[in-house]
């Protein structure tokens, strides 16, 4: 439940249909879930198997398996990628308690399309609010791993999480019979191949593996809190079906919103935080409807950031316990919340323009971070642990392990690592 709960997160509900969107829908979809079943499984089980086998955090795990410190540059890649990926993440977090606040307000009543849009940019240029809402975010993820309350955590989204996906499905259901319902639906499943480019298949990798929360070490960690007897197969499979179906649903909303109301598919980031409101307005009981809808999104997203934080902070108080100067728990949240506020500050500074030198190579920081760890970090990352453990991790350690040698002898090792090389080369234009 807590890997389902890290995994189905914004990245299904907020990032997904804007991506599919970007990139032409259908052809891009089959695309995202062939690579979430031929890269996605093994890479997920390979991580879990670290974690559970090692019994350590990202940071242990690498030199625990391979019996030397020469990975450890790569533990630290991979923190980096969170530190990241929670600069961006937690800004978008802040917008789902926003939304939930507005909608408890019933400030999107009566909105057409062309003010659900208007209201979104204007919002998106307030550094102030959205500064406050990211911080919320922050403290909450931390108060969680604080107060030691993941069971806790893990208990509630047992209940919320199955609510969310009940949800999901009356809403996608309600969409069919929509004016516009069919062609947003042709747009997400009729495939188009010829929209399909280099840039393109990267992309699906990257959002597969963002859903998937593969290459930054977040499954290596849970994986070591794993018991013994939990099986890393079945596991795995769960979550990865549940996350293509979230995806898909989320995608099924979305997509005839955007052609019964008069978006575009290719608005960007902002895609479900204008179109949902629309499609609640049309819908038995709005406000309850969206209130429900942005909160059990709330927790959705917080399971996720909870995951990303506790990556961290296992991170931190592993890698410190061998200093002078160990970082408890405790000190390791404080420290790491602290760094998240004042990355999240620059990043919505940045993003609005407030301050106007804050960009990199053009981009603002919102847009850069997004792109470079979807695109970039998360699968160098998981061809990083392809290439660990189906080179580096003697064969004698799985042994014992369900886990058939055939994953790792020839997908880790050949099919993964030459996939991805061919995708990156493929994308940077040198093949
Ligand atoms: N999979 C999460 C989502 O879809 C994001 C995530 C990535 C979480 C990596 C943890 C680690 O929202």
């Amino acid at each position: 439940m807590a890997a389902a709960g890290s995994a189905v997160g914004l990245g299904s509900i907020w990032k997904f249909p804007y991506i599919v969107g970007e990139n032409g829908g259908g052809a891009f979809i089959i695309l995202y879930i062939v690579c979430s079943m031929i890269f996605g499984l093994p890479l997920v089980m390979n991580e879990f198997l670290v974690g559970k086998l090692s019994g350590k955090s990202a940071y242990g795990a690498f030199r625990a398996l391979s019996g030397s410190g020469r990975w450890q540059w790569f533990a630290w890649l991979t923190m980096v990628s969170v530190m990241l990926l929670m600069s961006f993440y937690f800004v978008v977090t802040g917008w789902c308690f926003f939304y939930l606040v507005e909608a408890a307000s019933n400030t999107f009543a009566n909105m057409d399309s062309q003010a659900l849009m208007t209201y979104f940019r204007t919002f998106e240029r307030h550094a102030p609010l959205m500064t406050i809402y990211a911080i919320i975010a922050i403290v909450l993820t931390a108060s969680v791993l604080w107060f030691d309350v993941n069971k806790g955590i893990e208990r509630l989204s047992k209940i919320l999480m199955p609510l969310l996906f009940l949800m999901l499905i009356l809403m996608a259901f309600h969409m069919v019979f929509l004016d516009g319902g069919i062609t947003g639906l042709r747009f997400l499943f009729e495939p188009d191949f010829s929209k399909l480019t280099p840039k393109v298949i990267l992309e699906a990798v990257g959002l597969s593996f963002f859903t998937l929360s593969l290459g930054i070490g977040a499954l290596i960690t849970y994986g070591g809190y794993m018991p013994k007897e939990q099986n890393v197969t079945t596991t795995s499979i769960q979550m990865i079906v549940l996350v293509i179906v979230v995806s898909l649903l989320s995608g099924m909303i979305v997509f005839p919103a955007v052609f019964a109301y008069g978006f575009s598919p290719t608005e960007g980031p902002e895609l479900t935080f204008v179109t949902l409101p629309a499609v609640f307005q049309h819908m038995f009981s709005p406000t309850l409807t969206s209130v429900s809808f942005f909160a059990l999104m709330c927790v959705a997203a917080l399971t996720s950031t909870i995951s990303m934080m506790e990556v961290i902070v296992a991170f931190v108080c592993e890698a410190t316990a061998e200093t002078k100067r160990p970082l408890n728990r405790h000190q390791s949240v404080i420290l790491v919340a602290a760094i998240q506020i004042v990355t999240n500050t620059l990043c919505i500074l940045s993003m609005t323009g407030t301050v106007s030198w804050l960009t990199v190579m053009g981009n603002n920081f919102f847009d850069a971070a997004n792109d470079l760890v979807t695109d970039v970090l998360i699968p160098i990352g998981a061809l990083g642990m392809a290439v660990f453990t189906g080179w580096f991790v003697p064969k004698a350690r799985y042994q014992g392990s369900r886990v058939a040698s055939f994953i790792y002898l020839v997908i880790l090792r050949w099919l993964v690592p030459i996939a991805l090389i061919i995708i990156f080369l493929n994308s940077a234009k040198i093949i």
